[in-house]
């Protein structure tokens, strides 16, 4: 039987006499090479955002449960998770609608599965707090949306899940048309509820959902000029199917594409935890050569990378790698 080990949850102490670290400003700005501004500050100081390295014999045993799963079949990518991502966001519009539309609820669940060691600066971590991933996505979402999105009319989230994302900027940068795209039909209804019956953070705000297959997308469907295009582990669903949804982006005049995936490129064959996280991606048909190709339609001049980025990890992949782009 397939097993899926997005669950990964760890079994390591969390005792108040180990050595505790909290990722601080200066901390960010080094993940990201960003500007960190005040409201991200705030949020840094306000969530817990301790961690720890390690011990070698928890290290190791880590190392040996992930070898351990690696050799089992595990569930991959493709067409057939639809059902699986329509019943997730199902649950967080029931959530969403039973709140009252309180965008909290749309949080996805694997931000809620307890303590997961992750990755960071190269090595396996710790974190104090179940919701640490959260945190961090909380301050990534910040300095995103403030390095990228601050001028932009429209923001377009291809593959958006609940919207969460879209909500935040909202918050974030308010006054745009925040438009989101998947295949789940729950994703477009949680946006049009956030644009027609949740109590808005602006009241210029303006939500939209849409269907789109990425595999397939629409070339009737065009963004606004000047906007900005975002993916957010949604393109890591497409192995090395990448070049339809590529094409699609690049025909659109948007004035910069930001993507938040699992680069393969960012793995180097001679590091023992990229080559787990090889391993594992691979297993997965996780994206799979799509930096290359942009670094190879740069050389030719159709565009310019101003971004690449490994930013932190899950237990198994440095999922959050960050790429930036725009027309030549
Ligand atoms: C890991 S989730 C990421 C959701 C959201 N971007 C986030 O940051 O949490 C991947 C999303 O991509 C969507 N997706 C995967 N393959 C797709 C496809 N071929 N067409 C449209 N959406 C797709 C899924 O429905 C899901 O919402």
């Amino acid at each position: 039987m397939e097993r899926h080990h997005q669950h990964f949850v760890s079994n390591f102490g969390i005792d108040n006499s180990q050595d505790w670290k909290y990722l601080d400003k200066s901390d960010f700005e080094r993940i990201f090479a960003l500007e960190v501004p005040d409201e991200a500050v705030v949020l840094i100081n306000q969530l817990d955002l301790g961690y720890r390295f390690l011990t070698r014999e928890e290290r190791d045993s880590q190392i040996l449960k992930i070898l351990r799963i690696l050799d089992e079949p595990l569930v991959s990518s493709g067409p057939k998770r639809l059902e699986t991502w329509e019943k997730g966001w199902g649950q967080n519009l029931q959530d969403y609608i039973d709140s009252n539309y309180d965008e909290a609820a749309l949080l996805p669940y694997y931000y809620r599965r307890g303590q997961t060691i992750m990755r960071l600066w190269g090595d396996y971590i710790l974190p104090r707090s179940p919701r640490f991933e959260a945190h961090f996505l909380s301050v990534l979402q910040v300095i995103i949306a403030h390095a990228y999105f601050r001028h932009v009319p429209s923001i377009y989230e291809f593959g958006c899940g609940p919207g969460h994302n879209l909500l935040a900027f909202g918050r974030i940068v308010p006054g745009k048309i925040y438009h989101g795209l998947d295949w789940a039909s729950a994703s477009s209804k949680i946006l049009n509820l956030a644009d027609s019956r949740a109590n808005k953070t602006h009241s210029e705000n303006r939500f939209h959902g849409h269907f789109i297959d990425l595999f397939h997308p629409d070339p009737e469907f065009h963004v606004d000029p000047e906007s900005a295009i975002f993916t957010f582990g949604s393109m890591e669903q497409l192995g090395t199917d990448f070049e339809p949804l590529f094409n699609y982006f690049y025909s659109q005049p948007a004035s910069v594409y930001v993507h938040i995936e699992p680069f393969s490129e960012f793995s180097s064959g001679d590091v023992l935890l990229d080559v787990l996280a090889d391993r594992y991606a691979k297993k997965r048909n996780y994206l799979d050569g799509y930096l290359m190709y942009l670094e190879k339609l740069q050389e030719s001049g159709m565009l310019k990378i101003i971004k690449r980025r490994k930013l932190i990890g899950s237990t198994f992949n440095d999922g959050w790698c960050l790429v930036v782009w725009h027309h030549c």
